[in-house]
């Protein structure tokens, strides 16, 4: 028979750490509202409470997000209508131990790293099998002007290279067309494998003129709330403002 330990599955965990993000949220908070699976849990509970008379007003990271937001309720602005936040919670790609992230698994790094980056404080939710030891497993999304795109994707080469990195640079497809962001900009993946130093290639990326913005958030996360079969864990880093 079973070991009397309960596997939950992923949605289960994403769940969870949504249900714990949602003790922070207060009465009247501005509130950045992120993108992916994750952060459509928190939506749905987020939902309830407002129902249930919670007010808050919340600024999505995504048009994904705000169509979710506006099907259940949930009170929406504009970043230009309210543009400094309390709280922001979103999902990740990856977190590390000083809660370094990768986002943009689902395209909206851009407007994430905005909302969050007008946010007094982000708190990240996730289940387990995001925690990693260096960032890089994932692949990282850069999003790029689609002016030039091979002149910039030769220009990401070369910096990636000079910081002893490689890898293929894939653009995102959606069918047989690019994959356009909120922003109506491209996304390159790129596989460089282990990022042993995030803040170097960052700042190495914001140098090329097409990059738009890429998914490292660097010191922006404050807290991280991750689910695993164990129970729940949450993480602490020292606020400082970041890429
Ligand atoms: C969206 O662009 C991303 O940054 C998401 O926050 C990230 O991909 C996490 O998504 P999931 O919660 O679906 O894993």
């Amino acid at each position: 028979m079973g070991s009397g330990l309960v596997t939950m599955d992923a949605t289960a965990l994403k769940i969870e750490a949504a249900r714990i993000a949602l003790s922070y949220v207060e009465d009247g908070m501005r509130l950045g509202i992120g993108t992916g699976s994750t952060a459509n849990e928190f939506v749905k509970l987020l939902a309830e409470r407002v129902a249930a008379g919670l007010t808050i007003v919340g600024v999505p990271t995504s048009e994904r997000t705000a169509s979710l937001c506006l099907q259940l309720g949930v009170p929406l602005a504009t970043l230009d209508e309210v543009p400094r936040l309390d709280l922001t919670i979103d999902g990740a790609d990856e977190v590390d131990a000083e809660l370094s992230l990768i986002k943009g698994g689902g395209g909206a790094l851009l407007r994430e790293k905005i909302v969050a980056s007008a946010s007094k404080r982000m708190i990240v939710i996730a289940d387990e099998t995001k925690l990693v030891d260096t960032l890089g497993r994932f692949a990282l999304p850069i999003e790029i002007n689609p002016f030039g795109r091979r002149s910039t994707e030769m220009s990401i080469g070369d910096a990636a290279s000079r910081l002893g990195l490689t890898g293929e640079l894939t653009l995102r497809m959606t069918r047989d067309a690019p994959f356009v962001t909120d922003g109506e900009h491209y996304i390159l993946d790129a596989s460089f494998g282990r990022i042993p130093d995030p803040r170097a290639l960052s700042d190495a990326l914001h140098a090329i003129p097409g990059v738009v913005e890429h998914g490292l958030f660097i010191g922006m996360a404050h807290t991280a709330i991750i689910a695993g079969d164990g129970g729940i864990r949450t993480l602490h880093a020292t606020p400082h403002q970041g890429v």
